[in-house]
C-alpha cells in the first residue's frame, strides 16, 4: 500500500487500521475493542486487551530465537566503561530486579521514581517495573531537587531508584545528595530508596530505608511479567507547561506498545536484529520511546551513550559510535549537529570512520534549521529527516515514513503526517488554515494510539490545556503551517514554553522563580534564539524600590537561584535589571514584544500598550 492509502484508511477507518496493527504485538488477551469513547472527549484504546510491556520487549524474542543477540549496548566515554547484554542478560537483571521490588513489597498499582544518568540500571529500572505493573516516572537528571520534589508529591512513589552520581564535564554530579535534598522538601515521603553505587565513591546508605542496588539484586529470585490492562498506565513523564507545576503525561501499555512497534517499521523502517540508536536521555520521551520501548519491542539493538556530541572526547564521538555499533538508523537533535558543525565544520572527524551501514538520520526536539539539515546531509551522504513530536504524543505527529514511502525531504520542514495524526492549522477563532498560512497546529480527536489519554490524576487540566481551545481537537502548543502538498513547516511554541538545547522548558516557571526573590518586583522571561541551543532564556527584572538603592550583583544570585531550583540545563545567562516592563492598558507584559527587542527582528508597538516611551527606555538600557 501507498502512504496514500495507509494514511487515508489510519484516519477515516480507524478501528480497522488500529486492529490490524494490533495484531502485530503478542497480547495475553486480544481486545475486543479497539476504541472506546468516554465522555467529554476521553478515549481508551484496546480497553479490554491484556499486555506486558516488558514480556514485550524481553521474554518475546528469547521465546523467539533472540535470546543470544544484543538488546542493549551501554557505552560511556565519560567513564571508559562499556557493557553489552543479550536479550538473555537483560530479561535475568530485568526479572531480578522485579523479584527486588516485589520482596520489598511492591505491586501493581505503585508508582515509582527513576532518577538516574544513562546506565543500564536505569534501562533495567524501567523494564522491571514494567514486569510488575509499577508506573514508573524518570525524571531527567539534569532537574535540581526542587523539580524531583515537584514530581515526588504528584506521583507519590513508593521507591525511588536512583544512583550514586552522574558525570557532566569534569564534575561527579551527587544524585544521592539531590534526592535527600528533594526527599527533605517534598511533603510525599519515599518508603524506600534503591541506589546503584559506580565506582570511586562511597555511598553511606541508612539500613531501614536505603538499599545498595546489586546487593539487594544479589538476593532476589527473578519475578514473571504479569498481565494488565491495556489502559494500565506504564508510565508518567512529566513536562513543562505554562506554569510552575509540571504536567504528567500518562503513558497506557497497550496503545502505547502498538504505535511503536509501527513506527519502528513505518517511519524508521527498521528490522528485528537491526541497530538502533537514539541519542537522547532517559529522562526524555524520545529517551523512553527509542532508547528503551520502541527498538526492544522490534527486537533490535539499542544503544545507551553516555556521553556528549562534542567533548567526549571529541567531534567524531558519535561516528565512533555508528562505525563501532554498525548502527543502522540514528536519532539526535539538531543542537547535537550544531555542536558538532560548530568544531568540526570540514567534516575530518566524520572521514575519520565509517559510517556507511547508516540508512538513515531522524532528528528531533526543535526545528531543524535548513543549513544544519543540509551540512549533514552534505557530510553523510544519507536521508536526514527532520520529525515533530511532543512528550505528550509519545511518537511522531509528522515524518517521512521511511518504511512506507520514502518521500522527497524538504528542508525546514518537520515533514508529513503519521498515520492516524489528522492534523490542521487553524487560526485564533478555529477556521482551517489554507495551504501555506500559518497559525495554530491542532489533532483532530481521537489521537492515535500512544497519544497521552490524560494527566496523571487531572482529567480537568488535560481537557482545559489540550482540548478546550477548539472543541474536536487537540491543541498541540506549536504554531507552523501545511503546504499544499502536506508538508508541514513548525515554526515554534504559541505558548510559555521554549526549547533550550532540545530541553522544553518553561519560561512561566521561570518567571514565577525569580518573582519569589525578595529583591524581584516583576520580570518577564523570554525565549531568544541562540546559535548553539536553538534559543536560550533571557530574563528582564523590576526591582522593588526599596533594593533599587543598595543593588548588588543581582543578576548573579537570580541566575543562581533558577540553577538550583530547575537546574543547569535552564541555562539562563542574562538578566537586565529594568525600570519598567512593557505593559498593555490592561496590564499584561508584551513578551513577544521584548522577544523582538532582543533578537532583532522587526516588530509593531501594540496600539493597547500602556506607556510607549517604555520601548525607548528598553532599548537604552538593554543596548539594543
Ligand atoms: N545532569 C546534570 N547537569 C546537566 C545534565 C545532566 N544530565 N545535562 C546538562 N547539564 C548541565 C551541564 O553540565 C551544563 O552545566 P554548566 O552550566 O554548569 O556547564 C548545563 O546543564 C547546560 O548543559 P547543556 O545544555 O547540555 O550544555 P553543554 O554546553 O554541556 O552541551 C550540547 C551543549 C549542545 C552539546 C548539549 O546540550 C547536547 O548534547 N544537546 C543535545 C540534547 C539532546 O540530545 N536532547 C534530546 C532531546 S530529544
Ligand atoms: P518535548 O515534549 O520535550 O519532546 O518537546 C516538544 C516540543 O519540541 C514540540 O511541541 C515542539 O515545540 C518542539 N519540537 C520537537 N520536535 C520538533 C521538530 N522536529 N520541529 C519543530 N519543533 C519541534
Amino acid at each position: 500500500m501507498s502512504y496514500h492509502d495507509d494514511y487515508l484508511q489510519s484516519i477515516t477507518l480507524r478501528e480497522i487500521f488500529w486492529k490490524k496493527q494490533a495484531e502485530s504485538i503478542s497480547w495475553y488477551r486480544f481486545p475486543s475493542t479497539i476504541l472506546t469513547e468516554h465522555p467529554n472527549q476521553l478515549y481508551q484504546w484496546y480497553e479490554d486487551g491484556m499486555v506486558n510491556m516488558s514480556y514485550l520487549c524481553l521474554d518475546y524474542h528469547i521465546e523467539h530465537g533472540r535470546g543470544n543477540q544484543e538488546a542493549l549496548i551501554w557505552d560511556s566515554p565519560v567513564t571508559g566503561l562499556k557493557k553489552r547484554y543479550t536479550y538473555n542478560e537483560l530479561k535475568k537483571e530485568v526479572a531480578t530486579l522485579a523479584g527486588a521490588l516485589l520482596e520489598l513489597g511492591l505491586n501493581t498499582g505503585d508508582t515509582a521514581i527513576i532518577y538516574m544518568p544513562m546506565i543500564p540500571e536505569a534501562v533495567i529500572a524501567m523494564l522491571a517495573c514494567a514486569r510488575l505493573g509499577i508506573t514508573h516516572s524518570v525524571v531527567f537528571g539534569g532537574f535540581a531537587p526542587h523539580e524531583l520534589a515537584l514530581r515526588m508529591n504528584d506521583a507519590e512513589p513508593s521507591v525511588i531508584l536512583s544512583a550514586a552520581y552522574g558525570i557532566e564535564g569534569k564534575n561527579k554530579i551527587n544524585y544521592k545528595t539531590m534526592v535527600d535534598r528533594a526527599l527533605t522538601e517534598s511533603s510525599h515521603s519515599v518508603k524506600h530508596r534503591v541506589y546503584v553505587a559506580r565506582p570511586e565513591m562511597d555511598l553511606t546508605l541508612d539500613p531501614s530505608c536505603e538499599y545498595d542496588y546489586h546487593e539487594l539484586l544479589s538476593k532476589a529470585q527473578e519475578a514473571a511479567p504479569v498481565a494488565l490492562p491495556s489502559t494500565h498506565p506504564l508510565y508518567i513523564l512529566y513536562t513543562s507547561g505554562t506554569t510552575g507545576t509540571p504536567k504528567g503525561i500518562v503513558r497506557d501499555t497497550g496503545g502505547y506498545a502498538v504505535a511503536l512497534k509501527y513506527s519502528m517499521q513505518a517511519i524508521y523502517n527498521i528490522q528485528a536484529g537491526d541497530v538502533y540508536w537514539a541519542a537522547s536521555d532517559v529522562g526524555w520521551v524520545v529517551g523512553h520511546s527509542y532508547i528503551v520501548y520502541g527498538p526492544l519491542l522490534q527486537g533490535c539493538t539499542s544503544i545507551l551513550y553516555e556521553g556528549k556530541p562534542v567533548g567526549t572526547p571529541d567531534a567524531g564521538a558519535f561516528w565512533r559510535m555508528i562505525e563501532t555499533y554498525q548502527v543502522r538508523t540514528f536519532f539526535t537533535a539538531p543542537t547535537a549537529i550544531r555542536a558538532i558543525r560548530k568544531e568540526d565544520s570540514d567534516g575530518s572527524f566524520f572521514r575519520k570512520y565509517d559510517c556507511s551501514h547508516l540508512q538513515s538520520i531522524f532528528l528531533a526536539g526543535e526545528r531543524c534549521d535548513p543549513p544544519t539539515l543540509t551540512w549533514l546531509h552534505d557530510l553523510v551522504s544519507k536521508p536526514v529527516i527532520d520529525h515533530w513530536w511532543q512528550t505528550e504524543s509519545g511518537w511522531p505527529m509528522l515524518a517521512i515514513p521511511m518504511g512506507i514511502e520514502p518521500k522527497v525531504v524538504k528542508p525546514g520542514s518537520a515533514g508529513i503526517a503519521v498515520c492516524g495524526f489528522d492534523i490542521s492549522i487553524m487560526d485564533e477563532e478555529g477556521v482551517m488554515q489554507q495551504a501555506d498560512k500559518e497559525g495554530y497546529v491542532v489533532v483532530r480527536l481521537p489521537l492515535p494510539p500512544g497519544c497521552l489519554p490524560t494527566l496523571w490524576k487531572d482529567d480537568d487540566r488535560f481537557r482545559k490545556e489540550y482540548l478546550q481551545q477548539f472543541q474536536g481537537y487537540y491543541l498541540t502548543g506549536d504554531g507552523g503551517y501545511m503546504d499544499a502538498e502536506g508538508y508541514c513547516f513548525i515554526m515554534g511554541r504559541m505558548d510559555d514554553v521554549i526549547n533550550v538545547s532540545g530541553h522544553r522548558l518553561s519560561t512561566g516557571e521561570m518567571e514565577e522563580v525569580l518573582a519569589s526573590h525578595p529583591a524581584v518586583a516583576e520580570c518577564a522571561v523570554v525565549g531568544v534564539h541562540d546559535a548553539l541551543r536553538g534559543q536560550r532564556p533571557v530574563a528582564l527584572v523590576v526591582l522593588k524600590d526599596v533594593i533599587n538603592n543598595q543593588q548588588g550583583p543581582i543578576d548573579l544570585e537570580l541566575i543562581q537561584k533558577i540553577r538550583d531550583t530547575i537546574g543547569a540545563i535552564a541555562y539562563l545567562k542574562t538578566v537586565y535589571t529594568v525600570k519598567r516592563l512593557p505593559k498593555t492598558r490592561s496590564g499584561k507584559i508584551l513578551r513577544k514584544t521584548i522577544r523582538a527587542m532582543l533578537d532583532h527582528i522587526p516588530y509593531t508597538i501594540p496600539s493597547t500598550i500602556e506607556d510607549a516611551t517604555v520601548i525607548d527606555e528598553l532599548k537604552e538600557h538593554i543596548l539594543i
